[in-house]
């Protein structure tokens, strides 16, 4: 399995930190973002890695992870996004990478308390299809800044509604995805959603009509650090006191 890292993005709601840096440069409690992303992959056991960004602070990646050995990565490569196009346009550009193996992809502003090992193994055994992680979440108002799922009951995903006004679960979609080759056939024929983005959930919602949508619920912590500055911050107290990516 190959991973996936997204990192592009324009990160407006963390303005004006990210007029200066790029979002998942800025730091989770003593080094930045994006290399939880990274821990969370590797410690998974996987180690061929492409990171796509974007924007005018794309060079600072290269000068932090360089070829990626510091930080276990086997392989690292990189693309670059023109535009912030959307989480389902970033990952398009990693077709040739992937070269038709399963893929785990990973939004650089998510940031995990536990092993993403079981759900890696759980998607091994799937064999097909796609497979998301889902964060007990109780606060509406936080799933309306979200992707929701709606579930049966009997442990499948009904579908997904992206930043719901009446959300129709108690879950979180997080941004840790797992996919067969048949996602960079489903990205072509995305439309832009109404703020102009091909969107991640439309990709998800091709997997549930399909039939071969799966989920984990994650165990521990789940934050996504760029969702405001008062997520970041609580992102930050949250590693500071008690780590990530932990066995
Ligand atoms: O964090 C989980 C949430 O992430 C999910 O619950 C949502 O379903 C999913 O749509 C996404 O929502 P966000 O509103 O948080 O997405 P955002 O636009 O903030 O993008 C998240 C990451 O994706 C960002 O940190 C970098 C990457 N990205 C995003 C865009 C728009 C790219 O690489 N390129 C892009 O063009």
């Amino acid at each position: 399995m190959k991973g996936v890292i997204l990192a592009g993005g324009s990160g407006t709601r963390l303005h004006p930190l990210t007029r200066i840096t790029n979002k998942h440069l800025l730091p989770i409690y003593d080094r930045p973002m994006v290399t939880y992303a990274i821990e969370a992959l590797v410690q998974a056991g996987i180690q061929d890695l492409m990171l796509v960004t974007g924007g005018t602070h794309a060079g600072e990646f290269l000068r932090l992870l360089g070829n990626g050995h510091e930080w276990g990565i086997d392989r690292l490569s990189y693309a670059y996004q023109e535009r912030a196009g959307g989480i389902a346009e970033a990952l398009g550009l990693a077709e040739r990478f992937a070269g038709g193996d399963p893929i785990c992809v990973m939004l650089a502003d998510n940031v995990v308390e536990r092993t993403l090992r079981p759900a890696v193994e759980n998607f091994r055994r799937q064999g097909r299809g796609a497979r998301i992680l889902l964060a007990p979440e109780e606060d509406p108002e936080h799933l309306r800044h979200l992707g929701v799922p709606e579930l049966d009951g009997g442990g499948r995903v009904v579908r997904i509604v992206e930043k719901p006004e009446r959300p129709p679960s108690q879950f979180a979609v997080t941004g840790i995805y797992f996919y067969d080759a048949a996602v960079f056939e489903v990205i072509p024929r995305l439309e832009p959603s109404g703020r102009g983005e091909l969107e991640i959930t439309d990709v998800n919602n091709w997997y549930v009509e399909q039939g071969t949508m799966e989920y984990d619920v994650l165990e521990g912590f789940w934050g996504d650090a760029g969702e405001s500055i008062d997520a970041y911050y609580a992102v930050n107290d949250f590693v500071r006191r008690s780590g990530a990516n932990k066995p």
